[in-house]
């Protein structure tokens, strides 16, 4: 069987390399009509064209395995990257209940500020402390309507309530007369030593929002308020307490 140029040419067209272990036995013992569509009058590729074609396949094979570990590499890398940048966020991106859960109860939390820090406004003996306060509980009661308002357009209403009894002890504190400013301004700057440390939680929630950068920012910013808040208590305890300092 001798080589003949036509079905070379329709060799090196079709898929030569993958074709190639079949022909291997084709013309050799059975002859090419064990073919089902092949006919007596097609002539086959050469042994040296076989071999040749095998040659070629291992070639790819080889390649393929070359690029199949490139590949393996490349995924590992994108892993390790993804891992970092996990790490330098805090943790992964923030699911929809976890940013609602922080959203209710953060809401529920400035309310109640917003609401004892009126209580203290009404018995508050001190000018430069009630100043503050007015500033401070605007500042609390706008971030619980912030929030509120967030949650809403994310479609959650808020449900969290804060206990009843943990309700009465803080309206009962800040609004006694019993306590002085000064007393009051004390316990909150030893409950709140590190503003840092006390705005952690959202902080680390708005790292986790890159998906969501309104929410991200409306904690950022209002983590920024309770920042200055936590800072002018801490400057007016200083100033009404100069033995505690
Ligand atoms: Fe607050």
């Amino acid at each position: 069987m001798g080589s003949n140029r036509a079905l070379t040419a329709e060799f090196d067209r079709s898929d030569r390399y993958f074709a190639s272990a079949p022909w291997a036995s084709i013309g050799t013992e059975k002859g090419p009509c064990s073919w089902p569509h092949v006919s007596d009058t097609m002539i086959f590729p050469t042994q040296e064209e076989i071999h040749m074609s095998e040659a070629a396949l291992k070639r790819i094979e080889k390649g393929i395995a070359n690029l199949a570990t490139q590949q393996e590499a490349i995924c590992e890398r994108l892993i390790a990257l993804e891992g970092r940048v996990a790490t330098a966020a805090g943790g992964s991106a923030a699911t929809h209940d976890e940013v609602i859960q922080l959203l209710d109860g953060f809401r529920a939390g400035e309310a109640l500020g917003a609401a004892s820090i009126c209580a203290w406004i009404e018995v508050c003996t001190t000018d430069c402390v009630r100043g503050a306060l007015r500033t401070i509980h605007q500042r609390e009661a706008m971030h619980a309507v912030l929030l509120e308002e967030r949650m809403r357009a994310l479609g959650a209403e808020p449900k969290v309530e804060i206990p009843t009894a943990e309700v009465e002890k803080a309206m009962k504190s800040l609004g006694s007369t019993e306590q002085t400013d000064a007393q009051k301004l004390l316990d909150f700057a030893e409950r709140t030593p590190d503003a840092d440390l006390l705005l952690k939680p959202i902080y680390d929630m708005a790292d986790r929002l890159d998906h969501d950068q309104e929410t991200q920012w409306l904690l950022r910013s209002i983590a920024q308020d309770e920042q200055s808040t936590v800072a002018l208590i801490h400057e007016a305890c200083a100033l009404l307490n100069p033995q505690a300092a």
